[in-house]
């Protein structure tokens, strides 16, 4: 008999994206793989159920995900819904699990088999299995969409018969992932660009996407790339001399866009209540950190406040508010790394626990916690 893949609705009402896309349903059928997709599980993706069932899914309802060997999902499922899985399934999902380790034990007590797709290795092999990538880049692009949607001035310099209009000034603070894309998205829309981060290699890549980069260049600034191409958190000496070199450069800026994380560790606190009354009135701020504190002080999760005149924007899921190209990537990270699973002979699907990918993912498995991490040890030899 074929194993079978539940690809579930969110029930998060926030949530837009779905963990799978006619592309990828239809090559889980072709690894010969059934599929089941809950009713209405694409829609906020614009996927119909008459879709999926095109490629050969078949529509059902929430209570059939206890016949599936393997549960696809964006969030973490709830501990109801962790119930209604079959003991032993395997489930892919963003797990969110720092902070979270009551409900990493409820699924490990559920008997399941869970992978926290947020922990993939920045590796080559796992490149097109990175969701932090995938949806970073798309929550890059949106914030700027977000920003100037907010923004009561035009983006591009307009010369017309009626008088010249200025390009606005986009200052972007964090060029990783989303913040190259945010640059290469202002940049597009005609905006004068400026970017800063606390690596070093971020320098170069401002560069080329034609940004002006704006640091203090100092040792520490030199060695604050950690092995894994992540930033450290800086010393205070370092964190006050960035902030007076930034203060007046933000005072000038028409739109501050912040990506800035460390990991493991709260978002650094960048944009202060002063430097945002320094900016002209109407300005925009958009803090892609919030949920992780936030990089702009008096920024609200969810929510688009005004401080000291200045519009500040704290979307919470930015990649949901695009969620049918969030999705799209989203699925294909999923299928990437469920076809390292899937045996091409016998059709099955099977956990190798020696993987690397496997090792740094799974969450739990055999009904404990396995993750090191979360206070799990790393299982050895034990297959599913
Ligand atoms: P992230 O989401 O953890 O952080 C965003 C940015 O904030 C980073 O560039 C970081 O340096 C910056 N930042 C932290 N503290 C700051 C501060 N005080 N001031 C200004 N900026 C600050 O990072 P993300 O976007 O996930 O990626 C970081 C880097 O990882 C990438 O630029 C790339 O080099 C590497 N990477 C490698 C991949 C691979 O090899 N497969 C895939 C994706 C990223």
């Amino acid at each position: 008999m074929s194993q079978c893949v539940f690809v579930a609705r969110e029930s998060d009402t926030a949530e837009g994206r779905v963990a799978a896309s006619v592309e990828t349903v239809k090559r889980m059928r072709g690894l010969g793989l059934d599929v089941l997709v809950e009713a209405g599980a694409g829609l906020k993706s614009r996927i119909l159920d008459a879709d999926y069932e095109a490629v050969g899914a078949r529509i059902v309802g929430a209570e059939e995900a206890r016949s599936a060997d393997v549960v696809l999902k964006v969030r973490r499922p709830t501990s109801g819904e962790a119930a209604t899985y079959k003991p032993g399934a395997i489930v892919i999902a963003t797990m969110d699990p720092y902070g979270n380790e009551v409900a990493i034990a409820e699924m490990a007590n559920a008997g399941l088999t869970t992978f926290a797709m947020e922990l993939m290795p920045r590796i080559t092999r796992a490149q097109s299995m990175d969701i932090l990538s995938s949806q970073a880049n798309l929550a890059g692009y949106q914030a700027v969409i977000d920003a100037a949607h907010e923004f009561d001035r035009a983006m591009p310099m307009m010369m017309t018969a009626a008088g010249t209009v200025p390009a606005a000034k986009v200052f972007v603070m964090g060029a990783g992932v989303a913040g190259l894309q945010a640059i290469a998205t202002a940049r597009r829309l005609g905006a004068a660009v400026s970017a800063t981060d606390v690596r070093p290699a971020a320098k170069e890549q401002v560069a080329s996407l034609g940004a002006k980069f704006i640091a203090v260049e100092d040792d520490e600034f030199k060695a604050a790339e950690t092995a894994g191409g992540y930033a450290k958190e800086m010393s205070k000496e370092y964190q006050a001399k960035q902030a007076a070199l930034l203060a007046d450069h933000i005072a000038k800026q028409d739109i501050v866009i912040t990506t800035a994380l460390i990991p493991g560790r709260p978002a650094p606190r960048l944009v202060t209540r002063q430097m945002l009354a320094a900016m002209r009135n109407g300005s925009v701020a958009v803090d892609l950190a919030v949920e992780r504190g936030g990089n702009v002080e008096g920024a609200e999760p969810g929510r688009i406040v005004e401080v000291e005149g200045v519009k500040v924007i704290g979307y919470l899921n930015v990649p949901g508010r695009i969620a049918a190209s969030a999705s799209a990537l989203y699925a294909k990270n999923l299928l990437t790394f469920l076809e390292t699973m899937v045996d091409k002979e016998t059709k099955s699907v099977s956990v190798n626990v020696e993987d690397e990918l496997v090792k740094a993912t799974m969450l739990t498995n055999g009904g404990a916690v396995v993750h090191p991490n979360f206070g799990g040890s790393v299982q050895q030899g034990e297959g599913k």
